[in-house]
C-alpha cells in the first residue's frame, strides 16, 4: 500500500512538480505552496500572523538598518516573508532550522530577495523534526551576534533540557540590550513541565506536539541567565494558544 502511495506521489511530481519546492506569490512575497504550518493555509492569514508578531516586537525594540535578527526554528520563513512585506529595516537575517526540507524551500525562494536573508540547516534532534541528529548542537555563531532573537512555536516542541540549553546558548549570543521573543504553552497552576497534557487546548497529535511549562518556572529559566522579561502575554497568540515571552539581555 505504502508502495503505490509512493508510485502515484512520483507520478505526481513527474507530471505537475513536487508542490513542496513550489511557492505562491502573494502581496510581492513568495509564500510556500506546501505549508508545514496547515492552520494558516489561506495567504492573507499566513502573511497576517508574522505582522502581528512584528508590529508587537516594535513596541517593545525597533528595527534599524543595523539589526542583526536570528529566526531559530524558522521553519519555512514566514517571519522573514513578514519582514519583507513591511520592508523593515535590518543588517541581517539569519533563519536556522534542524528540518532540511524547509530550509531548502527557504534557500530558493526566500534568499532570492537578498544577501541579507541567510539560511542555515542545523541538524539537531527533535523528536517530532528530526530523529536523525545529535542532541543540544552548540550553535555555530559568535558571542554577542545578534540584537534579537525569535522563536516562534519552537519551545512549545521542546522539553526542559532542551529550553534550558538554548537559553544558554541565546545568552552567549545575544548583544547586551538585545530583546528574546519565545512563544510556548505557559499556564499557572500547573506543573512545571508535560508533554501532551490531556485535555489541554485539544487533542494531541504525536511527540512533543504540545510541551506546556509553569508559568513562574518557565520564566525563571530566562532570569537565570541574564535576562529581565518585559512582557508576558497569556496566550497572547490566539490562534495557537501560545503565550508570548519578551524579554531583553541586562
Ligand atoms: C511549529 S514549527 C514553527 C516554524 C516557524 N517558527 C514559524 O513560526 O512558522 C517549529 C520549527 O522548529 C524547528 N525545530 C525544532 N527543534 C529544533 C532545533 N533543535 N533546532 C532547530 N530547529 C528546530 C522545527 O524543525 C520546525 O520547523
Amino acid at each position: 500500500m505504502a508502495n503505490i502511495q509512493k508510485l502515484i506521489r512520483k507520478v505526481k511530481y513527474k507530471l505537475f512538480g513536487n508542490p513542496y519546492y513550489k511557492r505562491e506569490l502573494y502581496q510581492g512575497v513568495n509564500l510556500p505552496s506546501f505549508r508545514e504550518n496547515q492552520g494558516l493555509s489561506e495567504n492573507q492569514d499566513y502573511l497576517q500572523s508574522a505582522i502581528d508578531q512584528l508590529q508587537a516586537i516594535q513596541e517593545h525594540k525597533a528595527f534599524e538598518d543595523t539589526l542583526s535578527f536570528l529566526d531559530f526554528g524558522c521553519g519555512q520563513g514566514r517571519i522573514a516573508n513578514g519582514i519583507k512585506y513591511l520592508k523593515l529595516p535590518f543588517h541581517s537575517y539569519t533563519g536556522v532550522d534542524t528540518h532540511e526540507l524547509s530550509i531548502n524551500w527557504c534557500k530558493k525562494w526566500i534568499s532570492i530577495y537578498g544577501p541579507a536573508y541567510k539560511f542555515l540547516h542545523l541538524p539537531a534532534y527533535n523528536e517530532r523534526y528530526n530523529k536523525q541528529a545529535e542532541k543540544l548542537q552548540k550553535l555555530p555563531f559568535e558571542d554577542n551576534s545578534f540584537d534579537m532573537i525569535f522563536l516562534n512555536s519552537v519551545f512549545s516542541h521542546m522539553i526542559t533540557e532542551d529550553i534550558q540549553f538554548y537559553l544558554d546558548e541565546f545568552s552567549r549570543l545575544m548583544k547586551t540590550g538585545g530583546l528574546l521573543y519565545i512563544t510556548g504553552f505557559v499556564e499557572e497552576n500547573v506543573p512545571e513541565m508535560v508533554e501532551n497534557p490531556t485535555d489541554y487546548i485539544s487533542e494531541n497529535h504525536g511527540a512533543l506536539f504540545r510541551v506546556r511549562y509553569e508559568k513562574s518556572f518557565f520564566l525563571k529559566q530566562f532570569t537565570d541567565r541574564g535576562f529581565t522579561i518585559k512582557d508576558f502575554d497569556h496566550q497572547g497568540i490566539t490562534r495557537t494558544k501560545q503565550s508570548v515571552v519578551m524579554a531583553i539581555k541586562s
